[in-house]
């Protein structure tokens, strides 16, 4: 099926020089709460640097990503750097046919939820639910802090075009994580503040 054009300009390698090196700690984060030898998916993987991060404590990884310019990043980067149980698919997380339920020990959005349109939002959470008994999701904490963090997350927001920013402000005035997850009745198990409280990761069963 063909895929709308989700390109930013910023998307690949000017993410992974940029962006990346900002999301190591959240990406340790995330690591922290993974089982060794799991299986996962991780939705809107971008470059790759979460799935990279967490290639040796998963037995099989799959990333999914939107973004041509991203999946073509990280699928190179995969193949260069040899990570070898890491696949990297091109398509929308909503959509994930492919995938018999239960088919991944976890499934993974992170930073990914208030950057697509409203109502994209629970058609993935859905299928993330239905593909894994645990979901880890990482995103803007909502209240925001009144911190110099949290405006800057707000200002690089704002740089990252009019649509991610639409979009950025309806995941905030909508509430953030937690009200997703109580649409679908999911039980959160876990959840954590961090990045002076602009960040927050809640882990559901
Ligand atoms: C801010 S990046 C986060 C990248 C990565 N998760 C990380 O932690 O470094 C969000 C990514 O989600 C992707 N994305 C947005 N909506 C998506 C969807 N419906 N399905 C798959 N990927 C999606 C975007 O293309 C973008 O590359």
């Amino acid at each position: 099926m063909p895929q709308k054009n989700r390109d930013h300009f910023y998307q690949g390698w000017l993410y992974h020089f940029l962006v990346d090196p900002l999301l190591r700690r959240v990406h340790r984060l995330v690591r922290s709460q993974v089982k060794p030898g799991s299986t996962l998916i991780d939705i809107g993987c971008g470059t790759g640097e979460l799935l990279f991060s967490l290639a040796d404590v998963g037995s099989e990884l799959v990333g999914v990503e939107t973004s041509k310019r991203m999946w073509s990043f990280a699928d190179r980067q995969a193949r260069t750097r040899g990570f070898n149980n890491v696949q990297i698919l091109f398509g929308d997380g909503a959509k994930l046919e492919n995938f018999s339920a239960g088919s991944f020990d976890y499934a993974i959005a992170c930073m990914v939820l208030h950057e697509m349109e409203a109502s994209q939002r629970l058609p993935v959470l859905k299928e993330m639910q239905r593909l894994a008994p645990h979901v880890i999701l990482v995103d803007y904490r909502v209240p925001s802090p009144a911190n110099l963090a949290a405006a800057m997350c707000r200002f690089i927001e704002r740089l990252a075009g009019r649509r991610h920013f639409r979009n950025y402000a309806s995941f905030i005035n909508n509430g953030g994580l937690l009200p997703l997850c109580e649409t679908l009745s999911v039980s959160v198990q876990k959840e954590l503040t961090f990045y002076s409280r602009c960040l927050h990761l809640v882990k559901t069963q």
